[in-house]
């Protein structure tokens, strides 16, 4: 069984290079012909306010022929105050506004004998009600669960893959993560996905007392070069392949990527600096 993970689109309703790009991969999911898609976030170009970004992508994203399931960005909801990129801070309202268009922030799949978890990393540490209630709802997941092996969505990694970059919120908050497990230490967490590095990494990270794959999915929109490290800065999407070869409870994450995008950084992006001045902010 295969699962398509797309991430960190950056869709604008004046078009351009990003939305280009997501044409593209949309074709090309379909040509995997996934059991499931995840979005894990910011499906925006930049700015959470502007209902004309989510609906262009909103309408790209319907030609994907499988299920999609969409988790907020940074992008899309805003982020928890500290150090919040452009003052952009999550609230209520926007996440709202997100969930108008994409459904719940938060979900729980059952795909064949896999269960596919979505939770809104951006909520996380924000004191939001919104928070605590996707907490309560966390702490339901093993008993809806039971024993099927597991995948685990969200915008920001779990773990932060970069300990010397403090500045950009790049992780869950350490006591979310902490909360996270434990929550979900009889979860067979098979692996865990994320965005927002527009960066393809895969990890290994000690999860009561096994490792656990962490795979930080590239972006279709544009890649980041800059967070250092050896993590691969290209565009593309995460083809998980389930079940197969080493086992039921197996995956297999691919790099999937097309010799046909615009590869080029968000600065060489007329629309990216279009956003960036109605926001007034200047790089
Ligand atoms: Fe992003
Ligand atoms: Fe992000």
């Amino acid at each position: 069984m295969k699962i398509v993970q797309l991430s960190d689109t950056h869709i604008s309703h004046l078009g351009g290079a990003t939305t280009e790009n997501l044409q593209r991969f949309v074709a090309l999911i379909n040509d995997i012909r996934p059991t499931f898609v995840v979005h894990s976030g910011d499906v925006a170009i930049l700015d959470p306010d502007n209902a004309e970004d989510r609906e262009a992508a909103r309408e790209i994203l319907a030609g994907i022929q499988a299920p999609l399931r969409v988790l907020p960005g940074n992008h899309d909801v805003g982020e928890r105050p500290e150090n919040a990129w452009a003052d952009i801070q999550v609230t209520s309202e926007r996440v709202r506004a997100f969930s108008s268009t994409f459904g719940p922030d938060h979900w729980v799949e059952t795909v064949g004998d896999w269960a596919v978890v979505g939770l809104d990393s951006e909520i996380m540490g924000s004191g939001l009600p919104e928070e605590e209630e996707q907490w309560g709802w966390i702490e339901s997941l093993p008993a809806l669960i039971g024993a099927r092996p597991t995948l685990l969505f969200s915008h920001k990694p779990v773990w932060n893959p970069y300990p010397a970059v403090t500045e950009h919120n790049i992780s869950i908050p350490d006591a979310s993560r902490d909360r996270l497990l434990s929550a979900l230490a009889d979860v067979d967490v098979a692996a865990f996905g994320s965005g927002h590095l527009h960066q393809y990494a895969v990890t290994q990270e000690a999860v009561g007392g096994r490792e656990v794959l962490a795979v930080s999915a590239p972006a279709t929109g544009f890649a980041h070069a800059g967070l250092g490290g050896s993590a691969l800065a290209q565009q593309g999407i995460v083809e998980y392949v389930l079940g197969e070869g080493d086992g039921a409870g197996s995956v297999r994450p691919f790099f999937r990527n097309l010799a046909t995008l615009t590869e080029v950084p968000p600065t060489e992006i007329p629309e990216f600096a279009s956003a960036l001045d109605a926001l007034g902010v200047s790089l």
